[in-house]
């Protein structure tokens, strides 16, 4: 044997060695990546909230814990966005199995607790589905959750003399799914499809 030779296979088995190396620690460490980003998200969404319920009761977290809470955040005046999300989620619940459908609570969230009273959220919300929940509270009850939550939503300016009861609110639109103690779970992005917004709530829920 040559002492090219020689080389070029002690080369190849450098090569491989490597190979093996990069295969064991590259997926191992992705893994841990992405762990690490799942719970620091947990960490991040959700947490305690005291609202008012579309009855006028006072509710928190803890009413309930045991179910998956599905949850939106907006506000009924919305023209689009609001309506359009409702009205997905409330397609995915409806085409979900009784007992999927048995272990979520639903909940609309207001970004608007001025203009959305009880009376308001009462009209409103079972409009999408009877199980949904509408949520309202106080200026401090809402600035609350939606800090817990890591939503955004605030007043759009007014035009000049336009009545003051007519503004809008920009908000985000993702619909949160929390587990049975209220930990962060996932989400929904925006225009979801409502067939895969069922598949993927059945899948996790079991
Ligand atoms: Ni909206």
């Amino acid at each position: 044997m040559t002492l090219s030779k020689i080389i070029i296979i002690l080369l190849a088995i450098l090569a491989l060695l490597f190979a093996i190396v990069l295969w064991n620690s590259g997926p191992t460490s992705k893994r841990e990546g992405s762990v690490t980003a799942a719970q620091n998200t947990k960490a991040l969404i959700g947490g305690p909230f005291s609202l008012i319920d579309h009855h006028g009761k006072n509710v928190t977290n803890e009413d309930f814990k045991g179910k998956y809470m599905l949850i939106y955040f907006g506000y009924t005046y919305c023209p689009d966005v609001c309506p359009m999300e409702l009205q997905i989620m409330g397609t995915a619940l409806d085409q979900l199995p009784e007992k999927t459908l048995a272990e979520i609570t639903p909940l609309f969230i207001t970004l608007d607790p001025e203009r959305d009273t009880v009376e308001v959220m009462a009209q409103y919300a079972p409009a999408f589905h009877p199980k949904l929940i509408g949520l309202t509270g106080s200026m401090e009850q809402i600035k609350a959750v939606k800090k817990a939550y890591r939503v955004y939503g605030a007043k759009e300016k007014l035009a000049e003399g336009a009545d003051p009861d007519s503004y809008m609110v920009s908000h985000t639109s993702y619909i949160y799914l929390m587990d049975r103690n209220g930990e962060y779970v996932t989400h929904f992005k925006s225009r979801t499809d409502p067939d895969e917004m069922a598949k993927r709530l059945e899948d996790i829920i079991r």
